[in-house]
C-alpha cells in the first residue's frame, strides 16, 4: 500500500478544512485531528511533555536515522538537540555563507535551456545537501554524487510504502520488511554518503574542515533537510512562473537593496522574496502531517483526548483552513508584507521545543537559491499549470514540474 501519488488535498474530507477537531476511529488505533492553534500550541509548547512521538512516526523514521536528532526522545533528544542548536544558528552558518556561491552558481549554470523544459526537483535536491552540508559542516565540495541520489530516491520509495503493521500503530521494535528495507537502504546510504565525505576530505587536504562532525549526525541532518529546502524553492518557482507580477516585484526590490525598506503601520515592510517563500511553506507545507500521541488522557481546548489516540496537527490542513485565512486556497504573498504580519495557524516548521532546528538554515538557503535564479533567468514553467500535492515523505508535485530557463533581459 503506497501513501505517494495520493492527492494530498483530498485526504482528508471537507470538514477537515472548517472544523476545530475530526475524530477518526479503525481497527484498533484512534486518531484526532486537531485544527485549533491554541490546542496545538499546547501539544508542541507548554503541554509536550505529556505527549510522545508516535509508533507509526518511529516505524516511519526509526530504520532510516536510528536513534538520531529526529526520532530521540528524553535525555537523548536533549543532548542531541543542544548540539544541533549552535552549528544551526545564523552566527555559525552564516560564516560559511560564501560556500555555497559556486554550488549555486554552477547549479543555475545548468538549468534547462529555453525550448527544452525539464524538471529540475532531482537538481535542487542534490543541490540542498551540499549547501546544507557547507553551511552547517563547513564542507567544501559535493556529496550528492548520482550514487547518493539514486539512493535516496530508492529509500524514498521504500518509506512511503506503508504496510499493515504500521496501519495497526505496532510498537517499531515489531519490525516488518519495509522496515528492514529502509534500513539496508539507509545504511547503503550512509556508506555511501561517508565515502564521498572522505573522498572530499582528501582531494581537498582540508584537515580543519568540519572538525568534530561525526558523520551519523551529518547523514541524519541531511536527511532531515534537504529535501523540505528542495520542494520548497520548486514550488515557489511553480508559484512564480503563474505571477510573473511578483516577479518584477522582487527584481525592483533587489534593485533597491540598499535602501531602508519601506515602513507600513511603523513597522518595516518584508521584502516580496520572503512573502513569496512564506506563502509558499503555507501553500505546500513541505511535511504536511505531525503526529503525537499523549502519554495519559489530556484536556485540550478543542475538548479532551484519551490515552493513546493519535493526535495529528497538519500543517497543510491548518494553512487552508477557512477559519484560519481569508481565500485559504489562493497565493497572496501580500497578506506577509506588513513586517509584524504573523498567523497562529502558521506552522511550516512545526512549533515549541521540536521546531525545526534548521528553520533559520532552511529559509536562509531557500531564499539564497531562488534569489539567484530570478537574477539571472526568465522563467516559464510547461504546461502553466500548477500540480496537486502528493502525500508522501514530504510534498512533492503530483506530476513533476517542469521549467525552462532563458538569459535575463537587462
Ligand atoms: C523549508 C525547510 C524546512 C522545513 C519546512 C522543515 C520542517 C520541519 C518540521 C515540520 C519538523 C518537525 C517538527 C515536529 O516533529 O514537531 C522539522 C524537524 C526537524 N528539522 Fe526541519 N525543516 C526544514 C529544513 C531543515 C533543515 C535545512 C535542517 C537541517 C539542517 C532541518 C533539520 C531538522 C531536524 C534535525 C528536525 C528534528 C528536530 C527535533 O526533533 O528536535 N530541517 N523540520
Amino acid at each position: 500500500m503506497s501513501i505517494s501519488r495520493r492527492n494530498a488535498l483530498g485526504l482528508f474530507p471537507a470538514a477537515a478544512y472548517s472544523d476545530m477537531r475530526l475524530d477518526f476511529r479503525s481497527l484498533r488505533q484512534s486518531l484526532c485531528v486537531v485544527n485549533d492553534p491554541q490546542s496545538a500550541e499546547e501539544i508542541f509548547g507548554a503541554g509536550a511533555a505529556k505527549f510522545g512521538l508516535t509508533h507509526l512516526h518511529k516505524r516511519m523514521l526509526k530504520p532510516s536515522l536510528g536513534d538520531g536528532l529526529i526520532v530521540a526522545e528524553g535525555d537523548s533528544w536533549k543532548t542531541q538537540r543542544r548540539a544541533a542548536v549552535r552549528p544551526a544558528h545564523p552566527s555559525s552558518f552564516l560564516q560559511n555563507a560564501s560556500l555555497i556561491d559556486p554550488l549555486i552558481q554552477e547549479f543555475v549554470a545548468g538549468l534547462p535551456g529555453e525550448g527544452s523544459p525539464n524538471e529540475i526537483l532531482t537538481a535542487l535536491c542534490a543541490l540542498s545537501i551540499d549547501c546544507i552540508a557547507a553551511t552547517f559542516f563547513g564542507y567544501r565540495g559535493k556529496i550528492a554524487s548520482p550514487d547518493v541520489l539514486d539512493l535516496i530516491s530508492r529509500h524514498r520509495r521504500v518509506v512511503e510504502r506503508v504496510d499493515w503493521m504500521d496501519v495497526l500503530g505496532l510498537p517499531p521494535a515489531l519490525e516488518s520488511g519495509r522496515m528492514k528495507r529502509a534500513r539496508r537502504v539507509a545504511h547503503e546510504l550512509d556508506q555511501r554518503i561517508f565515502f564521498e565525505i572522505q573522498k572530499m576530505k582528501q582531494d581537498r587536504e582540508d584537515a580543519d574542515m568540519a572538525a568534530g562532525v561525526n558523520d551519523r549526525d551529518f547523514a541524519v541532518s541531511i536527511l532531515a533537510g534537504f529535501e523540505s529546502v528542495a520542494v520548497t524553492v520548486n514550488w515557489a518557482l511553480a508559484l512564480l512562473a503563474q505571477h510573473p507580477e511578483c516577479i518584477s516585484e522582487i527584481e525592483a526590490e533587489s534593485f533597491r537593496r540598499d535602501e531602508p525598506a519601506p515602513v507600513r503601520a511603523g513597522k518595516p515592510e518584508r521584502a516580496m522574496l520572503t512573502c513569496v517563500l512564506l506563502e509558499t511553506l503555507r501553500l505546500f507545507p513541505p511535511l504536511p502531517l505531525i503526529y503525537r500521541v499523549p502519554k495519559s488522557d489530556v484536556g485540550l481546548p478543542v475538548g479532551a483526548i484519551r490515552k493513546g489516540t493519535v493526535v495529528c496537527v497538519s500543517p497543510l490542513l491548518m494553512h487552508r483552513h477557512q477559519a484560519h485565512w481569508e481565500r485559504p486556497d489562493s497565493f497572496e504573498p501580500q497578506r506577509w508584507r506588513a513586517d509584524g504580519a504573523s498567523y497562529p495557524a502558521f506552522m511550516p516548521f512545526g512549533l515549541g521545543a521540536r521546531q525545526c532546528v534548521g528553520m533559520r538554515m532552511g529559509m536562509f538557503l531557500c531564499q539564497e537559491i531562488l534569489s539567484r535564479i530570478l537574477q539571472n533567468t526568465a522563467l516559464q514553467m510547461v504546461p502553466n499549470r500548477i500540480p496537486l500535492p502528493r502525500m508522501g515523505v514530504s510534498l512533492r508535485p503530483q506530476d513533476p514540474i517542469s521549467f525552462s530557463f532563458s538569459p535575463q533581459r537587462v
